[in-house]
């Protein structure tokens, strides 16, 4: 098993502040039996997705080079409870900085108030800063706002979104 980047990105004073039994550490192609789906679910509409599906999505991801970081927690049963993605934008502004956007925060509805989607959004902040971000960035529901002031961040833009109408189209790659 190869991981999508490597585990001591994640700060050990994050680790070092869970529940103990607990771990967190990067998403790894087992988890799709381990429940992080599940979780997943606690946020919005998942969908059926196969464990074919799971590990090709997966090895995309991975293949994907320094764009996507994805953890988990992991409880004391051997499951997954909580799950955060960081996604890295290179930019030409601010001399071809980057920018991090927090994705797909979620904990099991049983594991919330133990912190540890605050410890998600740390750990997070952490590898963003490894990594040479200047800022993370993120879009919340308004019952959302207190908990990421509590991890730091502050409400300073508007969010707006299109969705299209009707089902998308087949994924197309580009390569040039
Ligand atoms: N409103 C007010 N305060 C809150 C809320 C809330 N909705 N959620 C947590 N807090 C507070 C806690 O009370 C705690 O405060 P304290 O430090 O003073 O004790 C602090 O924020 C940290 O809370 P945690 O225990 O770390 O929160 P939890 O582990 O329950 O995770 C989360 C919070 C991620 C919002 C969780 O409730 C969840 O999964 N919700 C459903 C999915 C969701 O909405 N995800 C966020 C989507 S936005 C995105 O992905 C960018």
């Amino acid at each position: 098993m190869t991981l999508l980047f490597p585990e001591d990105w994640i700060p050990q004073a994050v680790k070092t502040k869970l529940p103990d039994g607990y771990q967190i550490r990067p998403l790894d192609s087992n988890d799709y039996n381990r429940g992080f789906l599940q979780v997943l679910a606690v946020l919005t509409t998942v969908g059926e997705i196969s464990e074919r599906r799971f590990q090709e999505q997966y090895e995309y991801i991975k293949r994907a080079r320094d764009t996507y970081y994805l953890i988990v927690v992991e409880n004391d049963q051997g499951r997954i409870v909580g799950c955060g993605t960081l996604l890295v934008e290179r930019k030409f502004i601010h001399t071809c900085g980057l920018v991090g956007h927090i994705e797909d925060i979620a904990i099991a509805k049983s594991e919330q108030g133990k912190k540890l989607g605050l410890r998600i959004i740390d750990a997070l902040d952490g590898i963003a800063k490894e990594i040479g971000c200047y800022k993370n960035t993120l879009a919340c529901a308004e019952h959302n706002q207190i908990f990421y002031e509590k991890c730091g961040y502050k409400r300073n833009s508007l969010e707006m979104g299109h969705y299209f109408q009707g089902p998308p189209s087949p994924i197309r790659n580009a390569r040039i």
